[in-house]
């Protein structure tokens, strides 16, 4: 069966909010999801497979710019090229939405993601000093990345 890119809807929270816990030590509540899913201003993609839910990602658009609220993918899932099928499923239905460029924060010692964020043409615009603290000994910068959405 192939996985299936689509729209997440608010039915979908419980498993998003499922894949986010595996994910991230900050894990983000049902409730959260839903309200962010259900936001006008957010894309919200997800990839189905078989067993449910697989991958996803939240997009927030405002005065141009979108951003990345958060993107994850099922840890049995991985390096399938999800990730990039999500990000790059997003762009043109950004840009054609008016907005001008795609931003994130990716934690420094996030080796995977700052590869993903690398092969779709992110670059560096900044850092924020010890910015991520949950479930770390020590803080770790934040770095600020955008890439242009097409016009
Ligand atoms: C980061 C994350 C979303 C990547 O998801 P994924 O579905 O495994 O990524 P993809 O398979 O689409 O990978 C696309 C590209 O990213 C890079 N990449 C992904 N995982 C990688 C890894 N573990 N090591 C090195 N490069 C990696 C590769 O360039 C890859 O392309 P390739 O397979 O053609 O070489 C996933 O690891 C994850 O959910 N991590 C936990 C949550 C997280 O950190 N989210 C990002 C927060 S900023």
């Amino acid at each position: 069966m192939t996985d299936t890119l689509r729209a997440l809807t608010n039915g979908d929270a419980p498993a998003a909010a499922a894949l986010h816990a595996a994910s991230f030590a900050d894990a983000w509540s049902e409730a959260s999801v839903a309200g962010l899913i259900a936001q006008a201003n957010v894309l919200a993609l997800g990839i189905e497979g078989a067993g449910g839910l697989i991958a996803f990602a939240l997009f927030q658009s405002a005065a141009g710019d979108t951003e990345l609220l958060t993107i994850a993918t099922s840890p049995v899932r991985r390096g399938e090229g999800h990730a990039r099928r999500l990000i790059e499923a997003a762009l043109a239905p950004l840009a054609a939405a008016g907005n001008t460029r795609l931003l994130l924060d990716v934690a420094e010692d996030n080796t995977p993601a700052r590869a993903l964020y690398a092969c779709i043409g992110f670059t560096r615009d900044g850092r924020r000093k010890g910015y991520y603290t949950a479930g770390r000994g020590v803080p770790v910068d934040a770095l600020l990345m955008s890439r242009p959405l097409a016009g």
